[in-house]
């Protein structure tokens, strides 16, 4: 890989990404100041996630606000592979969807794919990654969701439901179409080359237009459902793309929850966020503090000052000031490491008693099998 490119791909995300090119390279939509204008006249706000870029692209989004405005609704539809624990890149577009669902008053499906994590990695058994999806649905359920119009699939606990819509759609996709799209080989065990099939299920699982918020780095398997569903007489799926979230220890590459000293917990008791982002958030900084109140720090390679820009400071006037401060060299790592630090514990404390919470209200999410 050549030191200025980068790959993303729903199972390795490498790399410095340059998302204009991205736009061009998956054949995408920017979102436009003409998109963004649409959702505040629905919505009466624009989320900071819009505002700031880090939800960036979108296919057919301005289609299904025009037929929203003309009276048609749609439906939301996100997910998560349970491979490990959740940790905060994933609440990003978990976040982003519950914005979306209050705005527009819609029904939620949310999709944890215990099978393909247990394809996907090697080392993990199905009694696992079921594990993980149940704890990855308590994260979800603690963001405020409600059982009444929020449904959670979990793939080999839902698969009666899911299977007769993924063998229509199976039978649209052929083995050179998912090799083109995913690079799968002979070698690919024959489980990844059908769950595609399952991740498109839940588009089709309502009689209405789909929206779906979601890493970009899933963008392929929607790309493939999108070239199905006139095939099979459905709606094509509308996606809106958010950023990949940066791991602590740096740009590039997305937040793994399989590499534990890059990634902040939703579980991390608050001494430990302390610890590992002040041991591991790659700072932008200058190596000396004398160096660093004169030449000023990169804000724009910091990870602590982007966590803030993504998640933990939704204030405008706050996040630039924090932005000058460092750049100006006026305000050290230390201290903009100690905002965050503060920001992300009072988050989780909250968030870690809800969680608590969502232990007794599982059920009601879990979506029933007829
Ligand atoms: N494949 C996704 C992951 O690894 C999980 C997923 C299933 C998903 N359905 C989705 C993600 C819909 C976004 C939108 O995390």
């Amino acid at each position: 890989m050549p030191s200025d490119d980068f790959i993303v791909t729903p199972w390795h995300v490498e790399g410095k990404i340059d998302y204009d090119k991205l736009i061009k390279q998956f054949g995408t939509e920017k979102i436009t100041a003409e998109i963004l204008k649409k959702i505040e006249k629905t919505a009466g706000e624009i989320h900071f996630m819009l505002r700031r870029g880090i939800f960036f692209s979108h296919r057919d989004l301005g289609k299904i606000l025009d037929e929203y405005q003309s009276g048609k609704k749609f439906f939301l539809y996100t997910g998560r592979g349970p491979s490990g624990h959740t940790h905060i890149g994933h609440l990003v577009p978990w976040v982003f969807a519950k914005w979306l669902q209050e705005k527009f008053q819609t029904t939620m499906y949310f999709q944890l794919t215990d099978d393909e994590k247990f394809y996907a990695k090697e080392n993990l058994t199905l009694e696992q990654t079921k594990s993980f999806a149940y704890e990855n649905a308590l994260d979800f359920i603690a963001l405020g969701f409600k059982p009444e119009n929020t449904k959670i699939i979990i793939n080999t606990n839902n698969i009666r439901t899911l299977y007769p819509i993924a063998a229509q759609v199976a039978k649209k996709i052929n083995f050179s179409n998912t090799k083109a799209v995913f690079g799968f080989k002979n070698e690919t065990n024959i489980g990844m080359i059908f769950y595609t099939s399952l991740q498109s299920a839940p588009c089709f699982i309502e009689d209405r237009q789909v929206l779906i918020p979601l890493g970009v780095d899933q963008d392929p398997h929607f790309r493939i459902t999108r070239d199905v569903a006139p095939k099979i007489g459905r709606p094509k799926p509308a996606l809106i793309h958010n950023i990949m979230i940066p791991s602590l220890t740096g740009p590039g590459g997305k937040m793994s929850a399989s590499e534990e000293s890059g990634t902040i917990y939703t579980t991390d008791a608050p001494q430990v966020v302390k610890k590992k982002i002040n041991k591991y958030a790659f700072s932008g900084g200058q190596p000396t503090v004398e160096e660093h109140r004169r030449i000023g720090g990169n804000p724009d390679i910091d990870v602590s000052y982007q966590y803030l820009r993504i998640f933990f400071e939704p204030d405008d006037k706050k996040l630039k000031s924090i932005y000058d401060d460092y750049k100006s060299g006026k305000m050290l790592t230390g201290e903009l490491k100690a905002i965050l630090i503060d920001k992300v514990n009072s988050f989780l404390e909250e968030h870690q008693q809800k969680r608590e919470k969502a232990k007794d209200q599982i059920e009601r999410f879990l979506l029933s099998e007829k």
